[in-house]
């Protein structure tokens, strides 16, 4: 057992225990790679806790590049639990899901063979699987999930007439940006409304949002470390996530309808130091993705931060 707050750094008084590498067997390449400047947000990796110790199902809902599908990815990196993402786009199938069946060649003669599926051969294995980009799902796609949402969710390969029981370590994530509500912002076309009856059976929903500004510093430090090294690298750093803090209240005020995530702000760290200048890296990270009309604004912000415009 070891102690959450040493782990993850987060403020809570609970044991978590790692998974034993024989018992992930084969699965040990699916352990993601521990990202050793990780942040991790206090009630979002409880959540994530409380699905990987107690076999909860947890959705993950917050804006993008907020860092949804890499605390899932950390989390279960520091638990070296196997994970496989699954991306939930607009061509993942039924038959991907459950299994098709299959001509091969047996003892010279061709013979039709069932082969499993993604979900099928992940529930027997002690993996965890992540529905990326959850609202995203086709409704006949989502569907087949309906079943192993429950708790010990048996799974029926109905062409088989086979009833699959889940591993104790199998378990379930996803991540969407939105609640399943639909898209009220605009933001994430492409994503659906949620049937209401699988949102339900989602036990633990954790909201994840921007960072204090303080952790924000933390994370594009720690993701871009040639920035640390630089003298001026913390004040830049500040400076560039108070632009950022900025665009977010403007957003929200309707003043601008692009927004800079902490993906963003990370990206414009990182093609300042490519490009040896802030305000053409600020450009070309962030502006150049705004409408032309609020392109000024997004420019305004820069110059109120920074003090001038671009130099070149
Ligand atoms: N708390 C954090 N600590 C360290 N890095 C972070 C953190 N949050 C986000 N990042 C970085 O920001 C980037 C975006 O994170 P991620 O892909 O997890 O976002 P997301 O919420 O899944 O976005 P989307 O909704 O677009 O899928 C990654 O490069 C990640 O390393
Ligand atoms: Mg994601």
């Amino acid at each position: 057992m070891m102690s959450a707050a040493e782990v993850f750094g987060i403020d809570a008084d609970i044991k978590v225990s790692k998974i034993e590498r024989d018992e992930v067997g084969e699965l040990t390449d699916h352990i993601p790679e521990v990202d050793p400047a990780y942040v991790f947000d206090t009630e979002a990796t409880l959540a994530l806790l409380a699905g990987f110790e107690h076999n909860r199902r947890v959705m993950i809902q917050g804006g993008h590049g907020t860092g949804k599908s890499t605390h899932v990815e950390q989390v279960a990196a520091r638990l070296n639990w196997p994970l496989i993402r699954i991306n939930l786009d607009g061509h993942l199938t039924r038959s991907d899901l459950v299994g098709r069946d299959t001509i091969v060649v047996r003892d010279g003669q061709q013979v039709t063979e069932f082969q499993e599926g993604l979900l099928p051969w992940a529930i027997q294995r002690p993996v965890a699987v992540l529905f990326d980009e959850f609202d995203a799902g086709r409704p006949d796609v989502m569907f087949v999930i309906q079943r192993v949402l429950e708790r010990d969710g048996r799974f029926t390969l109905l062409d088989q007439n086979r009833v699959i029981t889940p591993h104790p370590r199998f378990r379930l994530f996803a991540t969407t940006n939105t609640v399943g509500l639909g898209d009220l912002t605009g933001l994430y076309r492409g994503t659906n409304v949620l049937n209401q009856a699988q949102v339900d059976r989602w036990n633990v929903v954790a909201h994840l949002d921007y960072l204090s500004a303080e952790a924000e510093r933390r994370v594009v430090l720690g993701q871009v470390p040639a920035l640390k090294e630089r003298a001026d690298g913390e004040e830049l750093a500040a400076a560039m996530i108070e632009v950022a803090a900025m665009t977010r209240t403007g957003f929200a005020a309707g003043d601008l309808s692009t927004v800079m995530s902490p993906r963003t702000v990370i990206s414009w760290a990182d093609n300042t130091l490519t490009f040896g200048d802030v305000g053409v890296a600020y450009r070309l990270s962030f502006v150049n993705k705004c409408d032309e009309a609020e392109k000024p604004v997004a420019q305004e912000y820069y110059q109120r931060v920074f003090g001038s415009t671009e130099s070149d």
